[in-house]
């Protein structure tokens, strides 16, 4: 070694320290994961960017990626890469879309959909696999975390019936007698509707018609004429994106506002509210989630968010930004090790996310425990009456791991 030139030791250093680095890496990592350490973690992506719920598909992508982006766009150190598909709403499509999400992309999470029907097709293949996780960030189907219940199903927005059985009490309580139920005839239309009626009749009322009109159908007048012929006190309604800001419209200039109050959960007027105008104004919904709840996670999230994409926040982008948050704390816990399933199970059940609609955990059947609110739209904006159900669990009927 004493002569060698000051050149050829620095080199021999060199490598000796690499192969010392190298020893020590591998003994430590194992070998699965040290593959695949430098690729991306795959996130597929099946919600809808075309027809009446885009803007609900948008706001959940953009959301979920902003949140991503906050922490640095890693999830557990590794670079993210989303693949995504147009749902285009079509439950026919949906086994093809996750089939190719699953065997030809390969990608570690599904994330959607947004329509009921889908995500119940959906979990009917991912719920038989072990891989990839699902995370519904807002199709309400109550089978997905009822009969389709399964580990690697999770939702990170609420069951048609959670925001709906409270939309259904206030309507009695505020001293209706008699209600009709509108809505699209599909998985969530139907839930809601029941959820409605079985706690507005438990709280003394009568349901005397249920409309239901083909999905995505916009043409209420005919309906709205029975309406006003049937003279309830009452309408209990599910719409939502461009069908909700269709039927707000349609409501008031049938001259129905002002004459048989509008209730529904609150997707019906959510991010529609601005785009309806007066005929949304005063109409008092229940959802998990109000534009104006004083927490700081929400300030910072709207300020953030309107500063990201331009626009007003509303709950389907705190259902994608709070999907982004599951995200981030399950590959932490893991370190990035995508394929470590059951550990990422495991820090899913236990995360407890720090939301925009307050703090929340998800119920043993994977489905968020949550403050359902009392909002009433003012100048566009949902604002916070109060809190109709306090931390309210899905009963997750038919599934076998509750
Ligand atoms: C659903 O199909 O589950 C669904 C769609 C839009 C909403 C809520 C639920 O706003």
């Amino acid at each position: 070694m004493s002569n060698m030139s000051d050149n050829s030791r620095r080199r021999f250093i060199k490598g000796a320290g690499a192969l010392a680095g190298l020893t020590a890496v591998s003994s430590f990592v194992p070998v699965r994961f040290a593959i695949g350490a430098t690729a991306p973690v795959k996130i597929g992506i099946l919600l809808p960017y075309s027809g009446t719920y885009a803007m609900l598909g948008n706001s959940i992508t953009d959301a979920m990626k902003l949140r991503i982006a906050q922490a640095g766009d890693k999830l557990g150190g590794r670079a993210v890469e989303y693949i995504a598909i147009d749902s285009e709403m079509s439950v026919p499509k949906a086994p093809t879309n996750t089939n190719k999400l699953i065997k030809k992309n390969n990608v570690d999470f599904i994330v959607g959909p947004v329509h009921s029907g889908i995500a119940a097709a959906m979990a009917k293949i991912i719920g038989k696999r072990k891989t990839p996780i699902m995370i519904v960030p807002n199709a309400g189907s109550n089978a997905v975390t009822g009969p389709l219940c399964a580990p690697n199903i999770f939702r990170t927005s609420f069951s048609n019936w959670q925001p709906a059985y409270p939309g259904g009490e206030l309507m009695a309580k505020e001293g209706h007698k008699t209600a009709v139920t509108i809505s699209w005839k599909y998985g969530a239309g139907i839930q809601m509707m029941a959820a409605g009626k079985e706690a507005f009749e438990k709280g003394g009322g009568k349901v005397v018609r249920e409309i239901l009109i083909p999905f995505p159908k916009v043409n209420f007048q005919a309906h709205l004429a029975e309406i006003a012929s049937l003279k309830p006190d009452a309408v209990f309604s599910f719409f939502s994106g461009g069908g909700a800001a269709k039927f707000l419209k349609d409501y008031a200039a049938a001259g129905l506002k002002d004459k048989i109050t509008l209730y529904g959960p609150g997707f019906l007027t959510e991010g529609v509210a601005k785009a309806a105008g007066a005929a949304a104004e005063g109409i008092k919904t229940t959802l998990h989630y109000a534009d104006t709840l004083d927490n700081a996670a929400n300030k910072a999230f709207r300020a953030a968010y309107k500063k990201a994409t331009g626009k007003a926040a509303n709950v389907f982008a705190v259902q994608g930004y709070d999907t982004g948050s599951l995200l981030i704390q399950a590959l932490d816990a893991v370190k990035g090790d995508a394929g470590a399933t059951a550990d990422l199970i495991k820090a899913m059940e236990v995360a407890v996310i720090d939301s925009p609609r307050g703090s929340w955990k998800m119920s043993k059947a994977h489905n968020p425990i949550q403050d359902i609110y009392v909002r009433q739209v003012e100048n566009g904006e949902q604002k916070l009456l109060g809190v109709a159900a306090k931390q309210l669990e899905d009963p997750a009927k038919g599934c076998k791991m509750v």
